[in-house]
C-alpha cells in the first residue's frame, strides 16, 4: 500500500466560540487561520452551524477571501447551507449531521438512511466543482453507501475512539481502533479519499497517522486549547511533528 502524504486541516471554530463569548471582533478566526497556515497547516476547516454558535456567515466569506490554502466548509445538508456554500465556493464541503442541542458533532452522518435526500445534494456540489466529503462512522454499510453516492471523500469519525483512549477504557479503545483500521481500508479499497477527525490530540493523531490510506486529518478543539499555553504556531508545529512520527513508524514497518 503506497503511503499517501498526510495533510493537516486546522479547525478554527473555537476561536469564534471565544470571540462570541464577549460579542466583539476578537479573537479573529481568520487571524488564527492565517497563523496556522504560516506554521504549516495544509488547509482550514470551519463549521457554519445552523444556530451560528461559533463561525458566522461573514467569517466563512472572509476565510475564503483571505486564506491561501484550501477551505473545508463543514455544514449540515440543508438547502440554506447549500445556497451559502455554492456562493462561497470553498475547496471542499464536509457534510455533517447536526442537532441543535448537541455540544459538538456527536455521530456520523447516516448516509444509509438518508441516501435519497443526499444524492441530489451531493450532485449539485459535484457539479459546482466542490469536493464533497461525508463525515461518517467507520461502519461498512455507511462506507459502501458513501461510495455509491459519488462523494469523492469520506471523513471517518474518530471521536468515540479518542474518548476511549483519553478515558483509559482500553478494551473499548482497542475495539474502536480496529473498526477504524478496517473502515479506512474498506473506504480506500472502494476508491474513496479518506480523511479522519474529531477529538484527536498529539497521541491519537500520531497513532492514526500510521494508517497509510489516510490523506487528511481535521483537528480543532485540542489544538485551540494547547494554543492557550504554547501559542497556535507552536501547536501546529507539534501536531505536524506527531503526524510525521506516525507516518515514519508506518514507513519503517517491515
Ligand atoms: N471533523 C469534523 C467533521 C468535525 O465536525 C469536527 C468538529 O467540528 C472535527 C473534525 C474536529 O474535531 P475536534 O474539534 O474535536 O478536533
Amino acid at each position: 500500500m503506497p503511503i499517501l502524504p498526510l495533510r493537516l486541516g486546522v479547525n478554527v471554530d473555537h476561536v469564534a466560540t471565544l470571540r462570541n463569548a464577549r460579542g466583539g471582533a476578537r479573537p479573529d478566526p481568520v487571524r488564527a487561520a492565517l497563523a496556522a497556515i504560516e506554521a504549516g497547516a495544509d488547509g482550514i476547516t470551519a463549521h457554519l452551524r445552523e444556530d451560528r454558535r461559533h463561525i458566522r456567515d461573514d467569517d466563512m466569506a472572509r476565510l475564503k477571501a483571505e486564506i491561501s490554502k484550501p477551505l473545508n466548509f463543514e455544514m449540515a445538508a440543508t438547502e440554506d447551507m447549500l445556497r451559502i456554500s455554492l456562493a462561497t465556493r470553498p475547496h471542499a464541503v464536509c457534510l455533517v449531521p447536526e442537532r441543535r442541542e448537541e455540544l459538538t458533532t456527536e455521530g456520523g452522518l447516516d448516509v444509509v438512511g438518508q441516501h435519497n435526500a443526499l444524492a441530489p445534494f451531493i450532485d449539485r456540489l459535484n457539479d459546482a466543482g466542490i469536493r464533497v466529503s461525508l463525515f461518517i462512522a467507520a461502519d461498512p454499510r455507511q462506507i459502501e453507501m458513501a461510495a455509491r453516492l459519488r462523494a469523492p471523500v469520506v471523513e471517518i469519525h474518530t471521536g468515540g475512539w479518542c474518548d476511549a483512549v483519553v478515558d483509559g477504557h482500553t478494551e473499548k479503545a482497542a475495539a474502536e481502533w480496529l473498526r477504524i483500521v478496517e473502515g479506512v481500508a474498506l473506504a480506500r479499497a472502494a476508491g474513496l479519499e479518506v480523511h479522519a477527525g474529531h477529538g484527536l490530540d498529539y497521541q491519537t493523531a500520531e497513532m492514526i497517522s500510521t494508517l497509510p490510506e489516510i490523506a487528511e486529518l481535521n483537528i480543532g478543539y485540542f489544538m485551540m486549547g494547547e494554543a492557550l499555553f504554547v501559542g497556535l504556531g507552536e501547536t501546529v508545529r507539534q501536531m505536524r511533528a506527531a503526524m510525521d512520527r506516525g507516518r515514519r513508524r508506518e514507513a519503517a514497518r517491515p
